[in-house]
């Protein structure tokens, strides 16, 4: 089929230029129905840096004068943000036995133990509660952090 240098060419060119062009036009017809307003306050400079980093939109916020305390607060708290990654998996719902978290019951003889002897217990297992609730990377303090956030919810 191919005989002068020519067709080879034209062959060699047509092989990359029609996916392409296949490609392009899926990738237009796919993104052509997302239409976004520039103009929107969800596409302001602050929401997208908030969107991508919640810590660096607060310190923003500060800098430009706002006062946001309570939220870097909030998202800085090292028990709550593994609480929520980790322990909440089990303790949400009572999985496997475990303690609901904000159940006053289940926690009164816990609470008498003390959060040290709580915070060993999840350090190193408790029965079907995995060394560290499973937190492998998570420092003792951390835990602590988290234990301490447990028992403010059943105070
Ligand atoms: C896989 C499920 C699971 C995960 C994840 C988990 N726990 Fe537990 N947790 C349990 C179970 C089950 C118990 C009850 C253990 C028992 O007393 O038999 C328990 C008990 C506890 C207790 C009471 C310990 C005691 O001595 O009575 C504390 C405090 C606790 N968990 C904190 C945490 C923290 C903090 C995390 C996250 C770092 C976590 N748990 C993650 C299942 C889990």
């Amino acid at each position: 089929m191919i005989s002068t240098p020519k067709q080879l060419i034209t062959v060699v060119v047509l092989a990359f230029a029609v996916p392409l062009t296949i490609i392009l036009l899926i990738v237009q017809f796919i993104t052509g129905g997302i239409k976004v307003d520039p103009n929107s306050s969800a596409m302001s400079e602050q929401a997208i840096a908030k969107r991508m980093n919640p810590l660096s939109a607060n310190k923003s916020n500060q800098m430009a004068g706002g006062s946001s305390s309570e939220s870097v607060a909030v998202a800085l708290d090292p028990g709550e943000s593994l609480y929520n990654t980790v322990c909440q998996a089990c303790h949400t719902a009572g999985i496997a036995g475990a303690p609901k978290t904000g159940d006053k019951t289940a926690w009164s003889e816990r609470m008498k133990l003390g959060s040290d002897t709580l915070s060993k217990s999840v350090i190193n297992g408790k029965n079907m509660m995995p060394a560290r609730g499973g937190a492998t990377n998570a420092s003792n303090d951390d835990i602590r952090a988290a234990v301490d956030f447990m028992l403010s919810k059943v105070k």
